[in-house]
């Protein structure tokens, strides 16, 4: 397979990031999303820095890992709140964010003297690893607003509502939902993991990890500077997502606005999160043709059928010489089109997992850990989710077996906590 055709730019190869890369991807998205997490490359005089030093900033009007061009992994965590108090959710973000700030940057999280009679306050794994393009984005989950926990029944966005069940989904209640979550994206596995592993040890007494799913392998691209990476189904993905340098989109599919619900998620966006499994028996005997008719577009070029380069324009009208529809009227692209969707548009940023195997069948544990970042998921993802529930050909090669729904509050600025809007 030939692969990095049509690109819309030279982008940086998937760990590779040059300085030079990081700093054109951090103007387009300072200047083009009015962001202030633009990338900043600290303590590197070199032209060429390695991936490992590169840190975007936790400070800024929007948290970063959502309109952050998709980093290599993610260590995902949901978590319960085992308190009533809203005094202890305050303190518990608090004590998130401030860690969240220095880990980011590259630091460890000790802020208070210890001694050697103490267990050390940074667990200490992420030790000379370089912040590696760490953003640890949190949300809340329905339960944090929900009667008789902490008195902000009147502050819950009615876009947090739980996610209505869809056919053929089997989800499991142990994988699913949580109170809090925190989405640790880097470069590198290991600083991803020690962003959870520090929070959760924070969370002792308030929070307890409900559950937490590793991933690799971006799935998406999500600005214009990245190449279309491919999932494990081996087709590109990512070509018709929203790119972040697109400021007029982000705002209008993504950043929750001051006239949507509750004025304290304005600058916030809701995240779905939905474990996807890929049923690779059933996908892997499937012809070369039969894949391309089930996504709608061609597998080695990204094209979709109705075009023949990867970023020609989706033409759901286009018909064969036999009066047949090229992208077929089950194909995953035309039911998931904005075309077909009043336009709506999702800003997607999963990643691929892998747990092993089935012992009995031998079959490999595998997918897509689907998220998604939108406005409103009553006019995206369920509208969205609804039809391809119905009518996708790809139903056939999965299955979702998790689901959860948070609200991703604003960014802090410096010395504030995610979410002081509503928690203060
Ligand atoms: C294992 C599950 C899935 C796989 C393997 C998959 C794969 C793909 C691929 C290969 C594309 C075409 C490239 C692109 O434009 O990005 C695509 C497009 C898209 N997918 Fe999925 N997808 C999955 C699940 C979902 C789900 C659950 C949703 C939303 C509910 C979704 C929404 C979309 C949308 C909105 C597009 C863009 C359509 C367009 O603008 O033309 N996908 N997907």
């Amino acid at each position: 397979l030939e692969t990095g055709e049509d690109r819309p730019s030279d982008g940086p190869a998937r760990s590779g990031l040059t300085r030079r890369d990081v700093l054109t991807g951090a103007v387009a998205l300072g200047v083009g999303a009015g962001l202030d997490h633009a990338i900043s490359d600290r303590g590197s005089s070199s032209a060429k820095a390695p991936a490992a030093a590169v840190a975007v900033p936790f400070y800024g009007p929007h948290q970063a890992g959502i309109a952050t061009p998709a980093q290599d992994y993610v260590n995902f965590a949901a978590f319960d709140l085992s308190t009533n108090s809203l005094a202890d959710l305050r303190a518990l973000l608090r004590t998130w964010s401030a860690a969240a700030a220095s880990l980011t940057a590259g630091g460890t999280h000790e802020p208070h003297a210890t001694t050697a009679a103490q267990p050390p306050q940074d667990t200490g794994e992420a030790l000379g690893l370089g912040p590696a393009q760490l953003t640890i984005t949190i949300g809340f989950g329905p339960g944090v607003f929900a009667a008789g926990r902490f008195g902000l029944i009147g502050h819950a966005p009615p876009e947090l509502a739980e996610l209505p069940p869809f056919p053929g989904e089997r989800l499991d209640p142990a994988r699913s939902g949580g109170d809090l979550a925190v989405q640790a994206c880097a470069n590198d596995p290991q600083v991803a993991f020690h962003a959870v592993h520090l929070l959760s040890r924070l969370a002792a007494g308030t929070a307890r990890l409900r559950w937490s799913q590793l991933g690799f392998g971006r799935t998406s691209s999500t600005t214009k500077a990245q190449s279309t990476p491919r999932n494990l189904m081996g087709f590109k993905d990512g070509t018709d997502n929203i790119k972040a340098e697109n400021a007029t989109e982000m705002e209008r599919y993504v950043w929750a606005q001051r006239e949507d619900s509750v004025e304290w998620m304005s600058g916030g966006t809701y995240m779905v999160a939905r474990r996807i499994r890929i049923r690779f028996d059933v996908w892997d005997a499937t012809s070369l043709t039969g894949q391309e008719q089930t996504i709608g577009r061609n597998k080695l070029t990204g094209a979709p059928l109705s075009g023949s380069h990867e970023y020609d324009p989706v033409n759901l009208a286009a018909h064969g010489p036999a009066g047949q529809a090229l992208i077929p009227n089950d194909a995953h692209i035309r039911i998931a089109s904005p075309q077909n969707n009043g336009g709506q548009r999702l800003l997607r940023r999963g990643y691929s997992y892998s747990e092993g195997n089935d012992p009995a069948t031998g079959r490999l544990d595998a997918g897509l850990f689907f998220i998604a970042f939108q406005r409103s998921p009553t006019r995206q993802f369920i509208p969205v989710q609804d039809r391809l529930a119905a009518f996708d050909a790809l139903n056939r090669h999965t299955q979702h077996v998790s689901s959860a729904i948070f609200a991703c509050p604003p960014g802090a600025r410096a010395g504030g906590f995610i979410g002081e809007g509503v928690l203060s």
